[in-house]
């Protein structure tokens, strides 16, 4: 069959092959999705053998307005309509009863379909050029990563359907997110588009199924069939290390001494460590880019080939669930927990209760290894530096060669620029204090550094707990603790990051606002810690 290939002028062509029972791939904003008349049996059927799809994979049934999911439906439950209102048209897939004019081919054998309405204008305008919902899945051969990208489907597809229409790469990257509303509570059976947490705004509880970080225990019925099937996987095998960015280049540079054609797939940050092969899925801290990323550097590592890869664990919070639960599939659940302790980084801005968080953390048997205490022993810093200090803030904040530190602070912190020159001459050999300190230490290890990213510390550490409150909560709390003026605590403020900083590089946020339980917070993270990960 000869494939053909469209532009946004050939969409109403594109719904004419689908209304004779044709495939034709389209792009959405998740990734592109395989199309037929999702009502017609027979054109339904091509794409599983078009994909090599088993047949009890159910698919998606793709609409262009939300007046027609009324249609394909039993009902329209109140927890669908908010979630539409919400965010339709979007990354986010209901699973509802079905109506009978939904065939079984399309569903899978299921009682229920599931219904999404994309926010794609190409993807809108090709489903009211059909005149009929559209069954998509991602375009792409079974257990391969989905495509983001035209290129990826022509690749992959050409010869075997009918049309590809090219809408440039995918804007989110990874597929949408899977909630069934069959059950009692909304449960979320795969992370995408839409996270978590944004759906718990709108519905309080939701659950995530288990097997979306885990996989299916051996024996289990899986809630939706797609989990049952290896996915995403590249042509090489593919270990997920569970490790700090610097014992990750570490590793892998190690073993790439030991054996050829290691390559690793990494944060951005990552890459000047590196003495291997390297194929970059964004920047550690940004989840949506992970997400965009992810699946191109999947197809990357399938063209170039490697013997092996080693991949970045990415943080599970957000968008971040939704990249480790492909990677993790990527991986046929491979992932390696370096030995050493596991340093959890512990930030938040001043008066955040931080403090109060990592005695919380003490209780339960994680060591705490202070950092502000540790820059104020005097044994840290050398003749070298304190002449440095000298030179940089004047000789009153080291009288006798003796740091006086109220002194130095005072002078340090009244600049932006002060406090970058403090920062640069006292880091090393805190630097050094600390890595002292790790040696000795096994489980897990809070950091507690107020200046964790400034000192470069956070790439020692594998996981990040921020503490967050109200920004007048925290002027009270300095004010009844420090003796300092309410305008030299709100100059310290302005010095400091903004506490979205904070929140956005973290695994967890802890908030220790008024009537929030601290202690029941940290049990959550400790026991996450303890089991490996985020469950
Ligand atoms: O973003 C997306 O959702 C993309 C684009 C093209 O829209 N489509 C997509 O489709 O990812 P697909 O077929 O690759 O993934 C659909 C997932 C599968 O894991 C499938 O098992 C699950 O949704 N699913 C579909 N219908 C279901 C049902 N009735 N019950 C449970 N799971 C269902
Ligand atoms: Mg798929």
């Amino acid at each position: 069959m000869t494939t053909q290939l469209f532009g946004k002028e050939d969409i109403q062509q594109a719904g004419e092959i689908l209304r004779k029972g044709g495939l034709v791939a389209i792009p959405t904003e998740t990734v592109y999705g395989l199309a037929a008349n999702a009502l017609d049996p027979q054109a339904v059927k091509k794409i599983f053998a078009a994909k090599g799809r088993p047949a009890d994979n159910p698919l998606i049934a793709h609409i262009h307005d939300f007046a027609q999911l009324a249609g394909l439906v039993k009902q329209v439950p109140e927890a669908a309509k908010q979630l539409a209102k919400a965010f339709w048209p979007g990354p986010l897939t209901m699973i509802l009863e079905k109506a009978d004019i939904v065939p079984l081919e399309t569903t899978g054998g299921q009682e229920t379909v599931a219904v999404r309405f994309p926010a794609h204008p190409l993807a809108q305008a090709v489903i009211q050029a059909a005149g009929t919902p559209l069954a998509a899945p991602s375009a792409n051969s079974s257990g391969k990563p989905s495509p983001t990208s035209f290129s990826h489907v022509v690749e992959d597809l050409s010869g075997k359907i009918d049309a590809i229409l090219d809408g440039g790469d995918c804007p989110v990257g990874l597929e949408s997110t899977v909630i069934s509303l069959t059950g009692k509570t909304p449960r979320v059976l795969r992370p995408g588009g839409i996270t978590v947490e944004a759906l718990r705004q709108v519905l309080g509880q939701v659950d995530v199924d288990p097997a979306v970080e885990k996989g299916l225990a051996l024996g289990a019925k899986a809630s939706s069939p797609g989990m049952k099937y290896r996915h995403y996987a590249p042509g090489c095998p593919l270990e997920i290390l569970d490790a700090s960015p610097e014992e990750f280049s570490g590793y892998v540079n190690q073993k790439a001494k030991e054996m050829p054609g290691i390559a690793a797939l990494c944060f951005r940050e990552t890459i000047p460590h590196l003495q291997v092969p390297f194929f970059c899925y964004g920047g550690r801290y940004d989840s949506q880019e992970q997400a965009k990323l992810l699946f191109s550097a999947l197809h990357q590592i399938d063209r170039l080939g490697a013997a092996r890869v080693y991949a970045q664990q990415p943080a599970r919070a957000g968008m971040g669930l939704a990249v480790y639960n492909r990677l993790i599939r990527a991986a046929g659940f491979q992932k390696v927990c370096l030995p050493g302790p596991t340093v959890v980084g512990l930030v938040g801005p001043s008066g955040a209760g931080k403090s109060t968080v990592a005695a919380e953390l003490a209780k339960l048997g994680c060591h705490v290894v202070d950092c502000d205490q540790l820059t104020r022993r005097s044994d840290v810093y050398d003749s070298g530096c304190i002449a440095q200090l000298c030179q940089a803030f004047g000789d009153s904040v080291a009288p006798n060669g003796i740091l006086n530190r109220r002194e130095l602070a005072a002078r340090a912190f009244s600049s932006p620029e002060g406090k970058q020159l403090l920062e640069k001459i006292t880091f090393p050999p805190i630097l050094r204090r600390i890595r002292q300190e790790l040696e000795r230490k096994t489980g897990v290890v809070l950091l507690d550094a107020p200046t964790l990213f400034e000192a470069g510390l956070d790439s020692i550490c594998r996981r990040i707990l921020a503490v967050s409150a109200p920004e007048p909560e925290r002027l009270a709390r300095i004010l009844k603790r420090d003796s300092l003026s309410q305008a030299q605590v709100l100059q310290r403020f302005r010095a400091q990051y903004p506490e979205e900083f904070y929140t956005c590089r973290a695994d967890w946020i802890i908030t220790n606002a008024p009537g929030q339980n601290i202690t029941a917070q940290v049990k959550t993270v400790m026991a996450e810690l303890q089991a490996g990960g985020r469950v």
